[in-house]
């Protein structure tokens, strides 16, 4: 049996774990319902079962997946997702073969999110039930070096098999149809599902994405989380990425250094943190305005969004976004 029908998936089309609130339940529970697989990003652990709960109420019978950011995970975390009897969890940045255990154990399917054929391979090594190949394209932290169609060529190539998720500049059917014609079996969309009523992201990032002409891939926003992002320009990246787009060299090393705070830093106080980040300062955590947040963390926290930014112009239920990504 493939992989769609063994979660009982009718499209092939995934909506991107997104963290920190922007894919909560409403999200993936609006996602699932509408036959797409809905994604519960990561938050605090109670928040997150609760939000994994919320999306099997709003679409009952329905798969639901979950996604985990490697550094930040505890316990709790895995826990939720085995009692929400999640349709499959997406590791994304790094590599965490304990979680991994325990949740295959408890018959979860798990899945790594790779950029490289080298990460595919040490993912398989590991025994994950499948990848997500991110493109460069992609909006969010980054793994993914190269862009999407040639990244997925080269490791269906070591993949030995196993289900292919492609992430990254997925913005419609057309692109949907790409990737399944290249060998995928489904696509991950992130912005296109970030710019829909149902995400958890600030009205005003939502329109900054909408009204942004380029993105930058940056190490600005990197305190507890030294790894790539791509964003799209705000007035901190203005203030501190026009010589560098990665940012100062001082914010970089601060960031290095922060690198293992990040794990014990509780996610929701990374969450608080944004709201003492000015664009002057020079400390920015990877957190991101959502809704209830004053307007001004616009324009100190990260405003992820990918390429597909020039091609998306409209907020749209989450339902529709399925239809337009169906092919
Ligand atoms: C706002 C935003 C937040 C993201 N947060 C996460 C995350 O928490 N975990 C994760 O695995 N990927 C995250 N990503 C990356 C997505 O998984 C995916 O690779 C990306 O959205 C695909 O590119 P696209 O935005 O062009 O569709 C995020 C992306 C965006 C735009």
């Amino acid at each position: 049996m493939g992989f769609l029908q063994e979660i009982g998936l009718e499209r092939p089309v995934v909506q991107a774990g997104m963290a920190g609130g922007v894919a909560g339940g409403d999200l993936a529970g609006a996602v699932s319902a509408a036959g797409g697989l809905g994604t519960v990003g990561m938050m605090a652990p109670r928040a997150f079962a609760a939000a994994l709960a919320e999306a099997h109420r709003k679409a009952p019978g329905r798969p639901v997946a979950a996604n985990l950011l490697v550094p930040f995970i505890k316990s709790a975390h895995v826990a939720a997702c085995l009692e929400a009897n999640a349709a499959l969890v997406v590791l994304h940045g790094g590599f965490a073969p304990r979680f991994l255990a325990r949740l295959r154990a408890g018959g979860v399917l798990v899945f790594y999110t790779v950029g490289t054929a080298q990460q595919a391979r040490r993912a398989l090594a590991e025994d994950a039930d499948g990848l997500v190949v991110q493109g460069v394209e992609a909006g969010g932290h980054l793994v993914g070096v190269e862009p999407l169609m040639d990244a997925l060529a080269r490791i269906l190539e070591v993949a030995d098999g196993k289900p292919v998720l492609a992430a990254g500049g997925v913005a419609d059917a057309a692109d949907v149809r790409r990737v399944l014609a290249a060998g995928a079996t489904a696509a991950v969309a992130g912005t296109r599902f970030l710019l829909t009523p149902e995400s958890g992201a600030h009205r005003a990032y939502r329109e900054r994405v909408l009204a942004a002409d380029r993105t930058l891939v940056t190490l600005l926003f990197g305190f507890g989380w030294p790894l790539r992002h791509r964003v799209i320009p705000n007035a901190a990246t203005e203030r501190w990425c026009r010589g560098d787009q990665l940012g100062p060299r001082w914010i970089r090393r601060a960031s290095r250094l922060s690198g293992p705070l990040g794990g014990a830093v509780p996610l929701g106080m990374l969450g608080r943190m944004l709201s003492l980040q000015r664009p002057a300062l020079g400390l920015f955590t990877p957190a991101l305005p959502l809704a209830g947040m004053p307007e001004r963390t616009v324009d100190a926290g990260a405003l992820y969004a990918g390429e597909t930014m020039h091609r998306l112009h409209d907020v749209i239920p989450a339902a529709e976004a399925v239809t337009r990504l169906t092919p």
